[in-house]
């Protein structure tokens, strides 16, 4: 039997999205995954397991999958035995205290003695703990934010992302305890046949991620105008030069990232290019 790795990825929820999409823009098609627990590609020796977020570090650590995408947050505070492949820089947000929006909050010292509910208690006891503050940590497994609201505490400790959630319960954010983002786990226990596809998925996906954010480049410009024009653009390499039909004229092709952009066009511009495309690109393989 060929040997397939299987990925947990979210059901539902803030990383299912970018998971599905990240495995697409790597050239995986997945068979019609949606309403089914497991669904395999069609293209890639890869079956996809859908669990809800807090499942995922367990079975990536029990071994029923070999390798999950997850909040950092989630990974943290479970402290399950995974590895760390690779953080993904999607489904950012922070691990976050807020209280009651009209509260005059002094600083942490205000937590002493007080009720905060979540759904990351260890990590919440760490940061207490580690700033020598006793409160009393209520474990909520959803909708945490409505708590305080409804008398059942009197602070939150939870995920925050646009803030519009604590917005709409009259809460305010008043400490960052950590920063999370998605990253990739697997089982530390991979074989080798397993460890040769993630090595691979892992390939694709950085392919994908070396494109993000870089357009490629092509413009018309003299020749003599060329040496100046080059000087311009910090192209990734030497940017690729192919004489045109008009005489004295040359066509060049670079890459460049997109913050840099604009400053760059105007620069391209005053020094004689013409017929700028600028086109977006999918994949780099270096
Ligand atoms: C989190 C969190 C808040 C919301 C915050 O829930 O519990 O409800 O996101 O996001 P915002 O700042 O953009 O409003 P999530 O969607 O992850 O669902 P879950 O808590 O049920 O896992
Ligand atoms: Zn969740």
């Amino acid at each position: 039997m060929e040997t397939t790795l299987r990925i947990a990825i979210q059901t539902k929820g803030r990383l299912n999205e970018d998971s599905i999409l990240l495995l697409n823009e790597s050239g995986i098609k997945l068979i019609d995954g949606k309403r089914r627990l497991i669904s395999s590609a069609k293209n890639f020796p890869l079956e996809v397991l859908y669990l809800r977020d807090d499942d995922i570090p367990q079975c990536v650590a029990d071994g029923v999958a070999d390798v999950g995408i997850v909040g950092k947050n989630e990974m943290d505070e479970q402290k399950k035995v995974v590895e760390v492949i690779k953080y993904l820089g999607f489904s950012k947000c922070r691990l976050s205290l807020a209280v009651p929006k009209d509260i005059e909050y002094p600083g942490l010292l205000w937590f002493n003695d007080k009720k905060i509910a979540t759904s990351y208690p260890a990590i919440l006891k760490d940061f207490l703990d580690k700033n020598g503050i006793r409160a009393d940590i209520h474990f909520i497994a959803g909708s945490v934010e409505i708590a305080p609201g409804i008398g059942l505490a009197d602070a939150i400790f939870d995920i925050v992302s646009s803030g519009s959630t604590l917005v709409s319960n009259r809460l305010k954010e008043v400490e960052v305890v950590m920063k999370s983002e998605a990253v990739m786990i697997a089982n530390p226990l991979l074989s080798k046949e397993k460890q040769a596809i993630l090595d691979e998925l892992i390939f694709r996906i950085e392919s994908v991620e070396n494109g993000r954010g870089k357009k490629y480049i092509l413009l018309n410009a003299p020749n003599e105008k060329m040496e100046q024009i080059i000087k311009v653009l910090p192209g990734m390499t030497s940017p690729t030069l192919m004489p045109l039909a008009k005489p004295g004229w040359s066509s060049l092709h670079s890459v460049i990232t997109e913050s840099e952009f604009w400053e760059v066009i105007g620069n391209l511009k005053r020094n004689g290019a013409e017929g700028i495309l600028v086109l977006p690109i999918e994949k780099i393989i270096f």
